[in-house]
């Protein structure tokens, strides 16, 4: 018989394919995640469940399903497993890291300009016939060549962020608890402290993964030692800042604008009120949303899915 598992999104044919050729799939056909109790239902039967960001996976679910051999998150960002409960139970977890890297730092790169030139709300006057004339300061943004950059998290997508930004001859800081002798050595890099950083910094963007130490690592304390001209782009989590503040810091002045592609609370309710703000790019958690790569995302996440099912090493393991 072939093992059970539980794939709780439609996901690329490609890694359906891989999934489907060495396990009975149910697949959850909804576009919105299944609610936690249908998720921790479906799941307690299976020996191998592939999840994507939206679902929660704690103990409580995992203590459901005495089988689940494997969990094969659909991402880079592993927040939402509890892995340390799966790793007590002896249970697998893979992820995704790798193919989104360029993907995610274009996208990345894509809101600090989209951001710095205005280009949302210049679309939305256009469109809203308010296109008047052309005048020296109309819809007037700040230049990204030569600007400087702060990189919170010189990681694998943080390297790649620094790549693009050296083409636009920007200065790189970088913030991190370790060095990255690559980023210093390819970009001339400069590692510094948080605080220096965003004192110093044009653009910071964060690239870190969430982790309790990174949860509202930028507040109100580090948004007012940024620049009043200065912009913050996240396409990390959005838990990594904390969004009262930062709608604070953009109303007061504190820094000029914000692009955000990930938020404290997702989908970002239709009240929240930096959707209210003009300085505010915002994006709906697309970093690593190209066709090709979230069909690579499928095929390592299916690949690990698979691997975990037979008892073999994960090509992407986290645990
Ligand atoms: C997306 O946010 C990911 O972690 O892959």
């Amino acid at each position: 018989m072939k093992p059970r598992v539980f794939v709780t999104r439609q996901i690329p044919e490609a890694g359906m394919q891989i999934i489907q050729a060495a396990a009975d799939a149910d697949v959850w056909p909804d576009e919105l995640p299944p609610p936690y109790d249908v998720l921790a239902d479906r799941t307690a039967p299976c020996d191998g469940l592939l999840c994507l960001l939206t679902d929660r996976i704690d103990a409580g679910l995992l203590d459901r399903a005495p089988n689940l051999r494997v969990v094969s998150q659909l991402a880079v960002g592993y927040d939402n497993v509890d892995v340390a409960a799966c790793t007590a139970r002896g249970i697998k977890v893979g992820n995704t890291p790798g193919v989104l890297t360029e993907t995610t730092a274009d996208l990345a790169f894509a809101l600090l300009m989209a951001t710095a030139r205005r280009i949302v709300e210049s679309d939305r006057i256009v469109r809203a016939g308010k296109w008047l004339t052309w005048s020296p300061l109309f819809m007037a943004g700040a230049d990204v060549h030569h600007a400087t950059l702060g990189i919170v998290g010189m990681g694998r997508i943080g390297y790649e962020v620094a790549r693009r930004a050296s083409g636009f001859q920007m200065t790189i800081l970088y913030a991190d608890a370790r060095p990255n002798e690559a980023a210093e050595r390819d970009f001339g890099a400069h590692r510094v402290s948080l605080d220096d950083l965003l004192q110093a910094s044009d653009f910071v963007t964060i690239h870190t993964p969430l982790l309790p130490e990174t949860t509202h690592l930028i507040g109100e304390r580090e948004l007012k030692l940024m620049k009043p001209s200065a912009m913050l782009i996240n396409t990390a989590r959005g838990p990594i800042v904390d969004q009262k503040a930062l709608y604070e810091a953009l109303v007061t002045g504190a820094i000029a604008a914000a692009g955000l592609d990930v938020f404290e609370v997702e989908p970002v309710p239709g009240n929240e009120p930096l959707l209210a703000l003009d300085n505010v790019v915002v994006l709906p958690h697309i970093g690593s949303a190209s066709v090709a790569t979230r069909t690579r995302m499928a095929v390592i996440a299916a690949e690990n899915l698979v691997a975990g099912l037979r008892g073999e090493p994960l090509p992407c393991p986290v645990n």
